[in-house]
């Protein structure tokens, strides 16, 4: 049985951060009406905040810059990938992780400075190395054994040396969803700490004459609500790269992953920042004097906290449904295709008639895709007024690994994206169209 979400009394209470409810009881995101906005780019359509975007990585700043310890921001963009998100994020000062091709030619094409991008992956392709090679980016972040072997051969054939970090499983299970918790022993990620894989990975570079190895990585996991996890995974990285300090290797950075959780429902709790970064930098210090090390770079990556928060998607509802005594089933016009978290993971959201955002709810409501299949849910049993056809449903909190994630399912074109600032929206990426679909077919 899913926890049914409590009513709100209050229509303030449902409000986000830079929403509001304007004229004729329209919700407003950065002082743009949505209903505006879903007639002039059509539904479903993605909608950011593109302020509220700045504020995230600027608190990530004033966080990072109070711990006065060398720092570098590194935005993960598989959270939210275009080309208009990577240029928003280096001009606000951060360096990009990408994981694959695609995502380096994202930000390759977003004008990032090679230096800029990290690269991550459990399996890199030759093609993608060797485009990571090409264009000489800041740092691969190598995964496994097979890696060093390919990547030390593909750059020693090219004369270069590549700047590494070895990216270690440190054993620790963040409390989260299974399918998102990374950094346990039981991981197709990474270097094992536990079994001193990550030591004998130490000693493989070591020997390998185009690899530099800089630093030691380790991510346990995303939507994480306690510390203590990171703090752990500082200790067991620590050794590791006192490991690799002892050998002589040239390590000056320790790069712990993103996974901040955010805020869908009530359920959720994060950790204000501060806290959380202050809590980890202590024990990067604690621990790099425990081994007597020189402070590190510390490396932050996160993804979602930067961008979920300002997102929220907009639909047009089409039709309901009610089951007398069983449920009511409104559908909306996108579904698992732009959004496939609550079929995924079960991933709650909060929702709202934006075009009657004065409304209460008055009965529950659970609001369902259009894709040919059951599990095509966006949320269970949350409370709306009736709604009408045409309304206009505005779910909140989907800026991260919602675009990012979005398939062709049943053929249906992805939606467009757009930035919103001070009353003034514009297009970062526009809708596909049917024929979009066919490019490819041969
Ligand atoms: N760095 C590494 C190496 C990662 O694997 C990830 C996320 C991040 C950084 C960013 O983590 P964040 O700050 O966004 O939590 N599709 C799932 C999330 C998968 C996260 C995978 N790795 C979801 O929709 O919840």
């Amino acid at each position: 049985m899913t926890k049914v979400q409590s009513q709100p009394v209050v229509v303030e209470d449902r409000l986000r951060v830079g929403h509001a409810v304007g004229a004729h009881g329209h919700l407003t995101i950065a002082d743009c009406d949505v209903v505006d906005l879903a007639s002039q780019y059509g539904t479903p359509l993605y909608v950011y905040d593109e302020a509220l975007l700045r504020r995230q990585i600027q608190s990530f700043h004033r966080a990072l810059r109070q711990a006065a310890m060398p720092y570098c921001l590194i935005y993960a963009t598989k959270a939210f990938c275009t080309v208009a998100m990577c240029h928003l994020a280096l001009a606000e000062g951060c360096h990009l992780d990408v994981v694959s091709g695609g995502e380096l030619m994202t930000a390759l094409a977003a004008l990032a400075p090679p230096e800029a991008i990290h690269f991550h992956g459990n399996n890199k392709t030759e093609a993608e190395l060797e485009l990571a090679l090409e264009h000489r980016i800041g740092a691969i972040i190598v995964d496994n054994m097979d890696e060093i072997e390919r990547l030390n051969r593909l750059a020693k054939a090219r004369g270069q040396v590549v700047r590494i970090l070895l990216r270690v499983a440190p054993g620790v299970e963040a409390h989260t969803h299974e399918y998102i918790s990374t950094g346990q022993q039981d991981s197709k990620f990474g270097f094992d700490w536990e079994s001193g894989q990550a030591d004998a990975a130490v000693a493989a570079v070591a020997a390998c004459d185009a690899l530099e190895l800089r630093g030691v990585h380790g991510h346990i996991g995303s939507q994480i609500f306690d510390a203590s996890g990171f703090h752990i995974a500082v200790a067991r990285l620590a050794r590791v790269y006192a490991h690799a300090f002892r050998l002589g290797l040239p390590v000056d950075t320790l790069n712990l992953g993103g996974g901040f959780g955010v805020r869908y429902t009530d359920e959720d709790t994060p950790l204000p920042l501060e806290t959380l970064i202050d809590g980890v930098t202590t024990a990067v210090r604690r621990e790099f004097a425990l081994h007597d090390l020189p402070l590190p770079t510390l490396e932050m990556e996160p993804g979602r906290s930067i961008v979920a928060d300002a997102g929220t998607t907009l639909y047009r509802v089409g039709a309901r449904k009610r089951v007398n005594g069983v449920r009511n089933f409104v559908a909306i016009d996108g579904g698992m295709t732009d959004n496939p978290r609550f079929a995924l993971y079960g991933a709650k959201y909060e929702v709202m008639l934006a075009n009657r955002a004065n409304e209460l709810g008055t009965e529950q409501w659970s609001v369902a895709g259009k894709c040919c299949e059951s599990g095509d849910m966006i949320a269970k049993d949350v409370w709306l007024p009736e709604p009408q056809v045409g309304d206009i449903l505005a779910v909140f909190t989907t800026g991260a690994y919602n675009y990012s994630m979005a398939s062709h399912y049943n053929r249906i074109p992805k939606p467009a994206v757009v930035f919103v600032q001070g009353g003034q929206s514009r297009l970062v990426v526009a809708r596909e169209t049917w024929q979009d679909l066919l490019r490819m077919d041969c």
